[in-house]
């Protein structure tokens, strides 16, 4: 049985971490389809142009150690405005989601573009300070020296990057279940996910 479960939404809203949890509790597999774009950005920093970047992904590149760097998140945002780009990452995505057993896709457009058939779907989002926050305590971790400002101000700037594009922007499928985790727990907002599959799983 093919079940695809699509969640949108913007960087650090929880998607990734409601992904992963959904994956494991349904025993389904998980494409965090943002890699595609991050492995993408990181050929083109490394001066492939981005468009045969993308014709030539290999599913290895999407372990490259170096893809969760901030260089690499703001090419990320850069190539995915790319029409071609988005085109020649279409086929991999979709026949992941048709997979049988089930897949979960997290990113931008999955219940819009990539997945409009998708059984599930969720976009998960939280006000730009929150993310920047929990983004800030992340790099903070990670021995950065930006200032909360700084990260805030790059939130926006790639939010409304992935928003205002032409070729499918970042936005919520007029089917799509919204969860706000702003004044959730990880824990509630992956019960809150889990709630709404249940009430899809159980539709037809
Ligand atoms: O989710 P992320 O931060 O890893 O995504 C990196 C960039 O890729 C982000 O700026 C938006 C873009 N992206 C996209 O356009 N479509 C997707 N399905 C996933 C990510």
């Amino acid at each position: 049985m093919a079940f695809t479960i699509a969640i949108d939404g913007p960087a650090a809203a929880g998607k990734g971490t409601i992904s992963k949890a959904v994956a494991a509790h349904y025993g389904f597999a998980h494409l965090d389809t943002g890699l595609l774009y991050r492995a993408v950005g990181a050929r083109m920093l490394d001066g492939v142009e981005p468009t045969l970047a993308a014709q030539t992904l290999r599913a290895e590149d999407l372990e490259a150690t170096n893809l969760r760097t901030h260089e690499v998140a703001q090419a990320a945002s850069k190539v995915a405005a790319i029409p071609e780009v988005r085109e020649a990452l279409v086929d991999f995505q979709r026949a992941f989601a048709r997979r049988q057993g089930g897949a979960v896709l997290d990113g931008r457009d999955i219940g819009t573009v990539i997945c409009p058939e998708a059984e599930a779907k969720l976009f998960v989002t939280a006000s730009a300070e929150v993310r920047a926050e929990r983004r800030f305590k992340e790099l903070q971790g990670k021995g950065s020296e930006l200032s909360f400002e700084q990260v805030l101000a790059e939130v926006k700037e790639r939010d409304a990057r992935d928003a205002e594009r032409a070729s499918a922007p970042m936005k919520a499928a007029e089917d799509a279940v919204l969860i706000d985790t702003s004044e959730l727990s990880i824990e509630a907002a992956i019960a809150a996910a889990i709630e709404e599959i249940e009430k899809r799983r159980h539709a037809d």
